[in-house]
C-alpha cells in the first residue's frame, strides 16, 4: 500500500550509485545501509582523508561483522566492500542518480553542500538532506533545481530503526517525492509523509520529551529517580543513554531550532548545554556509543 501523501511510484527514478555526503556517524551507517539494500556502487566524501578513510574503514569493518556472524557469503563480503569507495570530491558524484548529505547540522553548511553537489550532478539527480531539525527548503532556496531536494531523515541506530520521515520541501516535485518513497521501500523502511516543519515529528516530540525529563534534573531531581520514574512507559532505552546514543551536540541542535522557532513552548536547558560542554573537553566516548557516565556527569554539574 502507498503511503499516505506518497506520489504514483511510477514516477520514481532508478537509483543506480549513491554518493554519501559527509563519512561520519549517521554517513557511515547510510553508506552501510544503502549497500547492504540496494547493492549499487557508494561514494562517501568528507572534508580530509582521514575522515574518509574512518568511514569507509567502518563500513567494511561492519561488512567483516556480518560476515562473521554468518549474516553475509564470503562472495557477498567481497562484492559489498567492492562497491564502497571514498572521495576528497564531489566530482566522484558526477554520475549518482541520489546524493544525500549528514554533515554537520548548520544550514549555511549544508547549502554550499548542495551548491558543490548540484555543479557536478545531473539535473535530475536527486538531492536528499538527513538533518534532524533544519529548514529543507531554506536548504534548497539558492540551488538552480529545488525540485530535486527532499528530505529524508533517518534514525539512530539506522541498520535497525525502521522509519524513515521523507520531508516534501516547498519546491520538491512529484519525481524526487516517489524516487524516496522506492528508496526508502527499497531500503526496507516504514516511510512517512512529514511536512518541513522544525523538528519535523519524531524529533519535535523527542525534544519535547528529553527537555522536559533534563529539565527535571535540572531542578533537582536526581538522574537516576527521574530515569526510574519511566520504568512503566516501557522504553526501549532511558532518556540518558538515547541522549548519548543521538549526541549531545545533536540533541542541543535540535532544542535550539525548536526554541528558536517557538520561545514560548521549548526551552533549552542547562544541563544540555553543560553535557555539550563537557563533550567538547573530550569527556565522553564516540557518539553513538551509549556512555554510561553520562548522566552522571550531567548531574555533577548541576550542583
Ligand atoms: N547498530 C546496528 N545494530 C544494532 C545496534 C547498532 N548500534 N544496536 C543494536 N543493534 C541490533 C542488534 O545487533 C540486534 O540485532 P539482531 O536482533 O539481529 O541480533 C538488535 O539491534 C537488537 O539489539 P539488542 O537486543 O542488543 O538491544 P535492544 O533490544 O535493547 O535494542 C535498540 C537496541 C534497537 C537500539 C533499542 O534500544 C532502541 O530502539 N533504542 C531507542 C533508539 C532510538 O529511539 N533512536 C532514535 C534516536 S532519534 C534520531 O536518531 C534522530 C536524530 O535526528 C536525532
Amino acid at each position: 500500500k502507498r503511503p499516505a501523501g506518497a506520489p504514483d511510484r511510477a514516477l520514481a527514478r532508478k537509483v543506480t550509485k549513491v554518493g554519501v555526503v559527509g563519512a561520519g556517524l549517521m554517513a557511515s551507517q547510510l553508506a552501510l545501509l544503502f549497500l547492504r539494500r540496494i547493492e549499487v556502487p557508494v561514494v562517501l566524501t568528507d572534508v580530509d582523508q582521514a575522515r574518509v578513510d574512518k568511514g569507509v574503514g567502518w563500513v567494511h569493518g561492519e561488512l567483516d561483522k556480518l560476515a562473521g556472524k554468518g549474516r553475509l557469503s564470503p562472495d557477498a563480503l567481497n562484492r559489498l566492500k567492492g562497491l564502497v569507495s571514498g572521495s576528497l570530491e564531489k566530482s566522484a558524484f558526477a554520475d549518482a542518480d541520489l546524493v544525500i548529505e549528514a554533515v554537520f547540522e548548520e544550514l549555511s553548511v549544508k547549502q554550499q553542500v548542495f551548491a558543490e553537489v548540484e555543479a557536478v550532478v545531473s539535473a535530475e539527480c536527486v538531492l536528499a538532506t538527513n538533518t534532524s531539525a533544519l529548514s529543507i527548503t531554506d536548504m534548497a532556496a539558492d540551488l538552480q533545481h529545488p525540485e530535486r531536494v527532499v528530505g529524508m531523515h533517518f534514525f539512530n541506530p539506522v541498520a535497525v530503526l525502521p522509519l524513515l520521515e521523507v520531508v516534501r520541501a516547498a519546491e520538491t516535485d512529484d519525481a524526487t517525492l516517489a524516487t524516496a518513497f522506492a528508496v526508502g521501500k527499497a531500503l526496507k523502511k516504514s516511510c512517512v509523509l512529514v511536512a518541513d516543519a522544525p523538528a519535523f515529528v519524531v524529533n519535535r516530540l523527542l525534544t519535547r520529551f528529553l527537555g522536559e525529563v533534563t529539565a527535571a534534573v535540572d531542578a533537582g531531581t536526581p538522574v537516576e529517580v527521574a530515569e526510574r520514574a519511566l520504568d512503566p512507559l516501557g522504553l526501549p532505552m532511558t532518556p540518558f543513554e538515547l541522549l548519548s546514543l543521538v549526541g549531545p551536540p545533536v540533541a542541543l541542535h535540535v532544542a535550539e531550532r525548536m526554541h528558536e522557532a517557538f520561545p514560548d513552548r521549548f526551552a533549552v536547558g542547562e544541563g544540555l548545554r553543560r553535557m555539550v560542554e563537557l563533550r567538547k573537553a573530550s569527556v565522553f566516548s564516540e557518539p553513538g556509543v551509549v556512555d554510561p557516565d553520562l548522566a552522571a556527569v550531567f548531574q555533577g554539574g548541576s550542583g
